[in-house]
């Protein structure tokens, strides 16, 4: 959008950059100027200096400089023409209008919108109120004090037919333009006066990108109730494929200085959000009951590259993984992609950080796996893969995959990728059978046993890692296990740093405890080592016979693995057979999906 040099020079003119600085700086005056704590980094001694003479700010400890608007850009991680709006907004300036029928309809946007944060403020006023005791009770009930409600700026709707609206109708509004923002309910007969549309309900404000607010949920308290949500309507101001709840805060927590997060986490309700906000991810969002839109993939990008999207482990939630997966592949870029974190079966954010606190959810979300691996996941879950022509039908759905990826780059890694995991997963058996060549896993320059050689070496390099995961992981194994892992002899050389450090620790501390283990590791300058590990864990774990296995199933895989490593090469197949097995058993009533996660897992990373 093109303001107009006029507009911006008269804009820039009304507000003094100290004042916009201001909201979020604390800031000193100094002379001519005024001088503040960088909000850029974590620094201690002010070097960060606004000066209104000259309309800019600089920032000596980040080299940033600019003016109010760039300072919001940065600062809300806003786009030109956002900050340029926000900026107006705090001038009292109208933006420059391109046609008179546009004018109108901001006019009566504006008006709709005033009459919403009304409404808001007349849910937050009856939650305090005699009526609101219940309400109270309820979100006390679901571990809400007052403060977070206040925070999240959470209502109440009194049961009645007629109480906002007799409000806000004394307060001046028109009826028809409440009715226009979904507030009220017109009967199609238009007999009766319209009515209140959310009786009874826990009501959350939903704001656009823009900041604004364009709608409500509501949830029913009673767990029988016919909808236990109920969302505003469709409206002028309101497209729910076109917003996240919370996305305004979250993508602005994402440019904080010390947020190390690479995109938006995404959940599915409005309670998962705010328990993760609580539980300091304010990096959350969540759409409003339906499936990511295109609309709502572009703006988890234009907060990071990198979001990740929360799903229940069960079959629903990985069908509902597999879904998002369709719509962003056609959008994938470099810097633009996504990760998946699946939660324990039958828990959302909510649950687990009830449950188990916001180091069991960081954990999860440590180990969120790309969408590569997903996709995966997705083709080999499609069909059986026992006979060629299965095996062909994979190979089909791969390409079928790939051809959904517009970006070349992108596509042409995707090809490399999946064709070399097709490959080591049924190209070399059949190779080693038939005394082949292979394709594209190896060059086709390779003796046969060269290329064997590189295989043997691919997937003893995943046991390796396996092995030292499944320590990282569960340190308590070293108990009963603290021989076979310590004698054993890795090739790749961070293996072998972390054995070596997981020994000094174990031989002097003789504990057992993962957080002080990991802490050790990163203390001896292994962090990088550690972080590779973590991003990994998902599919670790999950070859180790999943989260619900016993320290003893957990036992006897580790030694089936230890074997084969130190046997390598002996008998391969017998030894993965008896494997698979001991992990199938542990899984038979889990479900075919984390089946298949695992057995992608087993397949050479
Ligand atoms: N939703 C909806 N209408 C429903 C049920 C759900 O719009 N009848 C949307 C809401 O945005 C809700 C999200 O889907 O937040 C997820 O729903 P669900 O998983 O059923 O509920 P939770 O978010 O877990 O809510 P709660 O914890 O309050 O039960
Ligand atoms: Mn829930």
């Amino acid at each position: 959008m093109r303001f107009g040099d006029h507009f911006m020079e008269e804009l820039k003119a009304r507000v003094r950059v100290s004042d916009v600085v201001g909201k979020s700086v604390k800031l000193k005056r100094q002379g001519r100027e005024y001088a503040g704590l960088s909000p850029f980094t974590n620094e201690k001694t002010p070097s960060f200096f606004v000066n209104d003479e000259k309309g800019f700010y600089h920032c000596f400890s980040s080299g940033k400089h600019g003016d109010a608007i760039s300072f919001l850009m940065e600062i809300e991680n806003l786009s030109f023409p956002e900050a340029v709006e926000r900026l107006a907004g705090i001038a009292g300036m109208d933006l420059p209008k391109a046609d008179p029928q546009a004018e109108a309809r901001a006019k009566q946007n504006k008006i709709a919108i005033n009459w919403m944060e009304e409404a808001q403020a007349f849910f937050a006023k009856s939650l305090m109120r005699e009526v609101g005791r219940e309400a109270r009770e309820y979100l006390k009930s679901r571990g809400l004090t007052q403060t977070a409600a206040e925070r999240f700026g959470i209502g109440f709707a009194p049961d009645s037919f007629d109480a906002l609206r007799d409000e806000l109708l004394q307060k001046g509004a028109d009826i028809k333009v409440l009715v226009e923002a979904g507030l009220l309910i017109e009967p199609e007969d238009r007999t009766r006066q319209p009515w209140d549309r959310f009786r009874n309900r826990i009501m959350f404000p939903i704001r656009d990108p823009r900041g604004r607010l364009v709608a409500f949920g509501g949830r029913a308290m009673e767990k029988d109730a016919k909808a236990k949500y109920l969302n505003s309507p469709e409206t002028a101001l309101f497209h729910k494929g076109r917003v996240l709840y919370r996305y305004p805060e979250a993508r602005k927590s994402l440019v904080a200085p010390n947020n190390p997060a690479r995109g938006l986490i995404v959940a599915e309700g409005y309670m998962d959000v705010i328990a993760l906000a609580r539980a300091g991810f304010e990096q959350a969002v969540a759409p409003l009951g339906t499936a990511l839109t295109e609309d709502q993939l572009d703006l988890l990008w234009r907060a990071g590259p990198e979001p990740i999207l929360c799903f229940d482990g069960d079959k629903a939630g990985i069908r509902a993984a597999f879904r998002s997966i369709e719509r962003a592949l056609p959008k994938l870029k470099p810097g633009q992609t996504l990760r998946f974190a699946l939660l324990p079966e039958g828990q959302d954010p909510d649950d687990l950080i009830q449950a188990k606190g916001p180091s069991a959810m960081k954990e999860v979300l440590d180990s969120a796996i790309p969408l590569v691996d997903m996709l995966w996941t997705r083709e080999i879950e499609a069909g059986p893969l026992n006979t060629p022509e299965d095996k062909a039908g994979l190979k089909d759905r791969i390409y079928a995959a790939l051809r959904e990826i517009s970006h070349d780059g992108v596509r042409e890694q995707y090809k490399t990728e999946l064709l070399a995991r097709f490959d080591s997963e049924f190209g070399w058996k059949a190779n080693r059978q038939q005394g082949r060549g292979g394709n594209n896993w190896v060059s086709k320059k390779a003796s046969p046993q060269m290329k064997q050689n590189m295989r043997d070496g691919a997937m003893s390099e995943s046991r390796e890692r396996r092995l030292i995961g499944a320590i990282l992981e569960w340190p308590l194994l070293l108990e009963s296990l603290d021989e076979t892992f310590f004698s054993l002899r890795f090739a790749s050389d961070s293996c072998r740093q972390l054995q070596s450090a997981i020994q000094s620790y174990f031989s002097t501390t003789k504990a057992v405890d993962k957080r002080s283990l990991h802490a050790h590791i990163e203390h001896i300058g292994l962090d990088s080592h550690l972080k590779k590990f973590s991003a990994d864990r998902f599919l670790c774990v999950a070859a180790m016979g999943g989260n619900d296995a016993t320290l003893n199933q957990r036992e006897a895989i580790f030694q089936q693995e230890a074997a084969a490593h130190m046997g390598q090469g002996q008998d391969e197949r017998v030894e993965s057979e008896t494997r698979s097995r001991l992990v199938d058993s542990i899984y038979e009533n889990n479900t075919d999906a984390l089946r298949r996660l695992m057995r992608a897992s087993r397949n050479d990373r």
